[in-house]
């Protein structure tokens, strides 16, 4: 049995990192983990421009202590009105990597986001030129379609149609959660990839009513059925270099979530890496975390792979109850239980 691994610094490809005291109160927890990490700009408002991204880029090295060298990756929002000259402003400044499309209406602050795809075609253009990748979230926002079918819907009516139309563009699916997400990334050209988040590894939709309702077990996409945790386990600990490391974990004050309408979204920062070495652990896979965790999202965005490294070890320890979150608290994924490895300092 394997106690303690180094491996290869990893990257968080997908975060959300808030803004403010909350920021400041949750950023260091992914700085301890990883070296680097795509930053989601859907801020209120959404961070739409290269000159708003570096601003937030500047908030959130202050926010950080001066020696943690962590590097934030920026992306821009999509919306209708995103013109291809932002794309140009965006690679010019070396720090905004990616642009983030969410179908309007999809999730957390995504009311300024693309009402139609093609309102963005010019846009996805100059993007397919330049390299820069198109990160995706991958739901349909149709009422009539069933929550849990929203990602498969999203596959047939709009991405398959997207990766005919523009061959060249990249594209990230982001937090994938069903076996037909897998199915079309893996038929994709090596164009395509996907994160995936711990909570969509370990839990299926039962924890979501487990004892009673979990309003913290509540994300978008939501959890889904057993088989497709099973499908994205396999295809993570597969070695599959089109399939990476993203959190997701997207921080809410407990009075936002804890309420009569709660918001989606889970905060996973304060042990991400422990929870993915748990998950690769459990499956008899812990040779093939660093490729998941270290290499292959470097590898898809045309980044060096990072030159530090990070131990894990396996030890018990308890997640606390809550974490401060600017005036308020955060509870986080496993609050108050048990996790089986630990980072050395
Ligand atoms: C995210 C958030 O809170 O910003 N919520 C979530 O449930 N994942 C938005 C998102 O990524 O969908
Ligand atoms: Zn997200």
């Amino acid at each position: 049995m394997t106690d303690s691994m180094t491996i290869t610094r990893p990257d968080d490809w997908h975060l959300h990192l808030r803004d403010g005291a909350a920021m400041a109160s949750v950023a260091r927890h992914t700085a301890e983990r990883f070296a680097r990490a795509i930053i989601m700009p859907n801020l209120k408002p959404p961070v739409t421009t290269t000159a708003q991204a570096l601003a937030y880029r500047q908030r959130i090295l202050d926010a950080l202590p001066d020696d943690t060298g962590f590097e934030p990756l920026m992306t821009l929002y999509l919306t209708d009105n995103t013109e291809p000259a932002e794309i140009a402003r965006a690679c010019e400044s070396g720090k905004v990597m990616a642009v983030k499309y969410y179908p309007a209406g999809a999730t957390t602050n995504s009311d300024a986001g693309v009402s139609r795809i093609e309102n963005t075609y010019a846009t996805l253009d100059a993007m397919a030129e330049a390299g820069v990748p198109l990160l995706v979230h991958g739901e349909v926002v149709d009422g009539d379609v069933d929550v849990f079918d929203r990602e498969a819907a999203f596959i047939d009516h709009v991405l398959l149609p997207l990766t005919r139309r523009f061959e060249r563009l990249k594209i990230v699916f982001e937090h994938i959660t069903t076996s037909q997400a897998v199915d079309f990334v893996l038929d994709a050209s090596e164009r395509v990839a996907a994160t995936i988040t711990p909570q969509h590894l370990l839990l299926n939709r039962n924890a979501l009513f487990s004892g009673g309702l979990r309003p913290h077990h509540y994300c978008l996409p939501v959890l889904k059925r057993e088989r497709h945790r099973q499908a994205l386990l396999d295809v993570a600990i597969s070695g599959s270099p089109k399939f990476f490391l993203g959190t997701d974990s997207a921080p809410h004050a407990r009075a936002a979530k804890q309420s009569a309408c709660g918001c989606a979204g889970i905060y996973s920062a304060h042990a991400a890496i422990e929870l993915y070495a748990e998950i690769f652990d459990q499956a008899g896979a812990l040779d093939q975390l660093e490729g998941f965790a270290s290499h292959h999202g470097p590898d898809f965005y045309g980044l060096p792979r990072n030159s530090g490294t990070l131990t894990l070890r396996r030890e018990e320890w308890q997640a606390p109850a809550s974490y401060d979150f600017g005036d308020d608290t955060v509870v986080p994924l496993r609050a108050g239980q048990s996790l089986h490895w630990r980072i050395q300092a």
